[in-house]
Formats: structure tokens, C-alpha cells, sequence
């Protein structure tokens, strides 16, 4: 889809081809070619006391052959060697690439219900009431019902307390493209004065979950122990890189301090993606992290195994609370092109690239923890800033950077002293 010479090329060449390969538009490609595409009037309506925007870098992850189909997937950070190592990871998995599935979009609305006398009575009105219950949350959305979504499902959970039983009702609303979290909340407010009449208690909270349990999407990806080898230059063989990256996953598995770093390399990408798609990242590192933990121990959002080839086969699992429609992904300018670039069919399209990219992050981590250590992967884009940071400018950023590098002695002390050796 893309030229071998895609990486080395200078950003408006870049954009050039990604504007070719996706059509954009000459407006929609002036956005990137602008450097900061969010203006005053849309900026200001986006949040309150706004003051200016900030800019971060858009990076496009390549590589990736997602259920057969090639994607590009833009990512917005700051941390260097995220775009990098999940690019590589993607062409390391070539030429399968990922297999991702997902479930249907449903998210869950809680609504608090204080002081009911007799609960189970009251979990049995609710259940009897469901069907009209089902109907009167339905009555806020009829665009959402019309294209197939809505409630679901409505269940109910008793909650004991140090302020007594609580019974918590759970609103299972089928999404489709959105998000959902206004539609969500909406619809447990508009039942809760119901609720209160049918089992006698007071609606406190009515907010939707963002541990979304029903709205998950699964990767899956097998990496060659031949292409593990060649990752290492033959340093290693492809049934050590497998050994150990499956060492590296016991650890993240069995102990909650390395499962949380392990899990924070898979947000670097997913969050990434999540941000240039205009989407809320921080309901997807709530899901994310709880998901975690769901079986009562902090654990890896990914598991490894060994083929019986003696491959690594990898494999995630995770909530994917993403929208196409609703919010930034339609106000902010930007996320809109990004969505455009990502040729998505549907949200659990999205949700399923995200996880192809949290797959693919993870492994390009453990693939370098395990082998020849995470600096090395670092040094080149760290060199530059600290080159920078000291002073240097134009060619000898590239100097600097380089020499420090070779020497791996990046800091700035040292970036000073070549600066000055030049002057
Ligand atoms: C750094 O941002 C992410 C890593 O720490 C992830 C990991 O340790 O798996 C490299």
C-alpha cells in the first residue's frame, strides 16, 4: 500500500503518499499539512476556559494486514519508538498479520437503588417490568433503535454495603457506532423514577460502566521463530527469542508489578490510536486496567503460548468503548481525516484494530526486553531531543545525536560539550 521508502522520507512526502493511497481531499490533506488543524472557535467549544491548543506528533503505524486487509492507523503521542516498534512488530507477523474478532457493542448503565426494604421482591418487579422498562429508555434514542441498537438486556446486582444493601441495575445497551455514553447515561435517568416505584427505594446514581465486560474485541497473531531469529540478526535462535519472550509473559502474568508495565506498553499504542480517532482514552484505560483484574489479580491483558511449530502465538483481549460517531471524532477535524484514513466499516472495526495494535505493542516490548534490552530501540529519537534540548540546531542535532549514540553516553552534559567542541 505504501513505499518501501515510506519511513525515511520527510513528512510532507509522507503525507503526499498517504494522501494518495486514502484520497483525501486537498482540505482534509491542508489539516495535516498545517500542523495544528484544531482552530479558536471549534477549540472553544470543545471544553471550557480554553486558552490555546496543544499540539502533539501523528505518526501512521504501517504494516499491519488486519483479517486480510492492509490498514493504516494513525497514532498521536509523544513517546518515541511506539510507532516504530508497532510497525515492526505488524511486519514481524506478516504474512498472516492479525486475526481480530469482537463482540457486539454493548455497554452497561448502572443505576444506584438505595434503601429498598425487600430486594429480591424488588429484583422481581424489574424483572417482570422489563419488557416496559426496555421500552421507555428505547423512547430516548429512536435513532440509535432505528439502527438496530438500544437496551438489550436489564439485570440486577445486589450490592451489600457499610451503608446497607444497595441493588444495582444493570441497562445493556447496544451502541452500534457510538461510544455511547450520553445515550447510556440518558436512558438511566429516564427509568429511574420508574425503578423507584417498583421497588420502593431512591435512584442515586445513574452513570454508565466503563468496565465494558459485553463490548470487547480479541487479536490474535503468530510470530515466526524464524523472523524472532532474524529480529536478533542471528544473534539469538528463534526458539530462544520464544523462550524467553514466553519468560517474559510468566512474569507479567504472575506478578502485578511487571503485569502493570506490561499493560501500560500495550495503552502506549492503543491510546495512541484512540487519541487521533478522537475518542475517549481515558474510558479506555479505565476498561482496560479493571479488565485486568477481573479475576481478583491484576494480570496481562495479553497471553502467549508456543505453537506446536514452536511459533509464539499471541493473544488480547479488552473492552473496547470506541465510537465513529458522537463527540471529537466528529468536531475535531483531525480525527475525522484519521477515521477517513482507517477506512473503518463499523466502532467494532475500530475496537478490533485497537486491539491488533495493543497486540502488536506488546509484543514489540517483550520482544526487546527479552532480547537486547529497551535503550537500544530508545537511544536514536532520545539522542536527538537531548541534542536539541542542549542547543544543537539543523545538521548538528543529527551529529550529535548520532555520536552519542555510538558512544551510548546520551545526556546533556555531554551534548554540551560536543556543541561547544563544534563551535
Ligand atoms: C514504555 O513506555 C513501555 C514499556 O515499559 C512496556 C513494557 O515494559 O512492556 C517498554
Amino acid at each position: 500500500m505504501l513505499s518501501k521508502e515510506f519511513k525515511t522520507k520527510s513528512p510532507s512526502q509522507r503525507l503526499d503518499e498517504i494522501a494518495a493511497a486514502c484520497h483525501l481531499t486537498a482540505d482534509e490533506k491542508a489539516l495535516f499539512a498545517q500542523y495544528g488543524s484544531l482552530d479558536e472557535p471549534t477549540a472553544n467549544r470543545m471544553i471550557e476556559n480554553v486558552l490555546s491548543t496543544y499540539a502533539l506528533p501523528l505518526g501512521i503505524a504501517t504494516n499491519f494486514k488486519i483479517n486480510g486487509r492492509e490498514r493504516l492507523i494513525p497514532m498521536m503521542l509523544e513517546e518515541p519508538s511506539v510507532v516504530a516498534g508497532a510497525s515492526f512488530a505488524a511486519k514481524l507477523a506478516q504474512p498472516g498479520g492479525f486475526t481480530a474478532t469482537s463482540t457486539e457493542p454493548i455497554m452497561i448503565g448502572q443505576i444506584q437503588m438505595v434503601g429498598i426494604q425487600d430486594v429480591q421482591k424488588a429484583q422481581a418487579a424489574i424483572a417482570a417490568q422489563k419488557y416496559a422498562l426496555t421500552e421507555k429508555a428505547n423512547a430516548k434514542d429512536p435513532m440509535l433503535v432505528s439502527r438496530g441498537g438500544g437496551v438489550t438486556d436489564i439485570q440486577t446486582r445486589v450490592l451489600e454495603t457499610g451503608r446497607g444493601v444497595m441493588l444495582i441495575v444493570h441497562l445493556h445497551v447496544n451502541c452500534q457506532d457510538a461510544m455511547g455514553a450520553n445515550a447510556v447515561n440518558t436512558m438511566c435517568e429516564a427509568i429511574s423514577s420508574d425503578l423507584e416505584v417498583l421497588t420502593g427505594g431512591s435512584a442515586r446514581l445513574r452513570i454508565l460502566t466503563n468496565l465494558a465486560i459485553h463490548r470487547t474485541a480479541t487479536a490474535t497473531a503468530i510470530w515466526a521463530k524464524e523472523a524472532l531469529a532474524e529480529s536478533t540478526k542471528n544473534t539469538l535462535t528463534g526458539d530462544q527469542v520464544v523462550d524467553a519472550m514466553l519468560d517474559a509473559y510468566e512474569f507479567a502474568k504472575n506478578d502485578p508489578f511487571r503485569a502493570c508495565t506490561n499493560n501500560k506498553g500495550i495503552m502506549n499504542g492503543i491510546d495512541a490510536v484512540v487519541i487521533a480517532t478522537g475518542n475517549d482514552w481515558r474510558a479506555m484505560e479505565a476498561g482496560a486496567h479493571a479488565f485486568a483484574v477481573k479475576d481478583g489479580k491484576y494480570t496481562s491483558l495479553t497471553t502467549y503460548s508456543k505453537t506446536k511449530e514452536g511459533h509464539l502465538k499471541g493473544e488480547i483481549t479488552l473492552p473496547v468503548a470506541v465510537g465513529l460517531v458522537g463527540g471529537a471524532t466528529r468536531t475535531h477535524p483531525l480525527a475525522k481525516v484519521c477515521l477517513k484514513i482507517m477506512d473503518l466499516k463499523s466502532a467494532r472495526d475500530l475496537g478490533e484494530v485497537l486491539a491488533a495494535v495493543g497486540l502488536a505493542q506488546n509484543f514489540a516490548a517483550m520482544r526487546a526486553l527479552s532480547t537486547e534490552g529497551i535503550s537500544r530501540g530508545h537511544m536514536k529519537l532520545h539522542a536527538k531531543n537531548i541534542a536539541v534540548l542542549a542547543g544543537a540546531q539543523g545538521d548538528e542535532i543529527d551529529r550529535i545525536a548520532a555520536q552519542m549514540a555510538a558512544e551510548k553516553n546520551v545526556n546533556a552534559a555531554r551534548a554540551k560539550e560536543l556543541l561547544e567542541k563544534k563551535a
